[in-house]
């Protein structure tokens, strides 16, 4: 059986995670994965994590199993942070679980795809996170891409992306990032939500909205514009959410994939179907990550200090962005034709730096300053005590 096996070829993020780890130089820098760091380079736990976690290690009476679709106090808080007051909650529109991650919560939405809706063709942007790709090829739908990111002019290809949302077909699902696009930083203003959602109703097409930086852009509840101009437009569409950025929970995969139907019985009959998908995978999911997250939504304090935490984490995001964006002026490294105010103006904790593959390895090898091949750099990862470096190396690969 495994005699012939060939090598895969390692993960695009988490595969370079592994060889920085395996890097000896004691200066490396680490800009790859999505992941928050704080100006010391730790990714600290929330206070109100911590705090949720003492009171959940005090109370917690039993380690059964959750039901199939996880909590179901978590699945109400979660509908509450997308949708506010909305309507579509009181109408029993929307079902929502709990799922392993943001990326569970997309392959549990793609397998669901399949079981309902006989493999409609998914649309993703191009470009996209690489593992967009590879969950819906692994469930085996059909794709296709539509453009999205103007690289001569480092920001969105609107017309681009309006041109191919015009030729999607009724039924096919259009994923979008709900905020701070991954890789590119740079999402469409709330005018242009307001068109993509008009142009997705018109085609009959349903979006899947990945929603994993919510809080990363201007806030909890303002980073949800697409959904908002989404749920105003569209009779049906998916979210799946994170917590493992805006709650720092990375590690206990928490997240959570919510349906939107027309009719509480539709949504009935969804989350039956979501159960059989869930069961003949994980059975049900891990309990650690939702109880925390449900403990700190339930609580105004631990609310309070959480959305604080996360205010301080966005405040710092942008002020390493300012600082990058003058250290290459400094040092006369224009990243862009119009130069690096780009960096500036992208949101989350992605930037699309413009170095192109070579620069990229040359990053790698000469300064073990390591970035994703595509050019797309954390800059949640910058510090006081590398981003001169980091400035440095970037200097030196592109010559200036
Ligand atoms: C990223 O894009 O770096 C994060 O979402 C982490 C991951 O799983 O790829």
């Amino acid at each position: 059986m495994f005699e012939n096996v060939s090598v895969a070829p390692p993960d695009a993020i988490l595969g370079l995670t592994e060889a920085f780890r395996a890097d000896t130089n004691s200066d490396k820098v680490n800009l790859v994965a999505g992941v928050y760091k704080d100006n010391t380079g730790r990714t600290p736990v929330f206070a109100a994590v911590k705090e949720a976690e003492r009171r959940l290690l005090d109370d917690e009476t039993s380690k059964s199993y959750l039901p199939i679709d996880g909590l179901a106090e978590y699945g109400s808080l979660v509908q509450r942070l997308l949708f506010g007051d909305h309507a579509i909650i009181g109408e029993g529109r929307a079902v929502t679980i709990q799922a392993p991650g943001g990326t569970g919560a997309l392959r549990v939405a793609g397998d669901l795809l399949k079981a309902v809706s006989g493999s409609p063709k998914i649309w993703w942007s191009n470009p996209t996170w690489p593992n967009h790709p590879q969950i819906f090829d692994a469930v085996g739908l059909p794709s296709g891409v539509y453009p999205y990111f103007d690289s001569a002019t480092s920001s969105l290809d609107f017309d681009g992306m309006m041109s191919a949302l015009r030729t999607v077909g009724t039924g096919e699902i259009v994923l979008l990032h709900g905020r701070c696009h991954n890789p590119s930083g740079v999402d469409p203003n709330p005018e242009q939500w307001e068109e993509i959602a008009d142009v997705i109703a018109e085609r009959g097409a349903v979006p899947l909205l990945d929603f994993a930086y919510q809080g990363f852009g201007t806030g909890i509840e303002e980073d949800a514009v697409a959904l908002h101009a989404l749920v105003k437009k569209v009779p049906e569409l998916m979210i799946c959410s994170s917590f493992s950025k805006n709650f720092g929970l990375y590690k206990e995969r928490v997240g959570a994939l919510t349906v939107v139907t027309e009719s509480q019985a539709s949504a009935k009959a969804v989350l039956s179907q979501i159960k059989r998908v869930v069961r003949a995978n994980y059975s049900n999911p891990p309990s650690h990550g939702a109880a925390v997250v449900t403990g700190v939504l339930n609580d105004p304090d631990l609310r309070r200090l959480w959305l604080n935490e996360l205010s301080g984490m966005r405040e710092r995001i942008q002020d390493v962005r300012r600082r990058l964006a003058l250290g290459l002026d400094a040092r006369d490294v224009r990243l862009s034709p119009n130069g690096n105010d780009f960096i500036t103006a992208q949101n989350g904790m992605f930037s699309f730096s413009r170095l192109n593959k070579d620069q990229v390895q040359a990053l790698r090898e000469r300064f073990s300053v390591y970035i994703v091949a595509s050019g797309r750099m954390n800059v949640a990862g910058l510090t006081s005590a590398n981003i001169e470096r980091v400035c440095d190396a970037i200097a030196a690969v592109t010559g200036s």
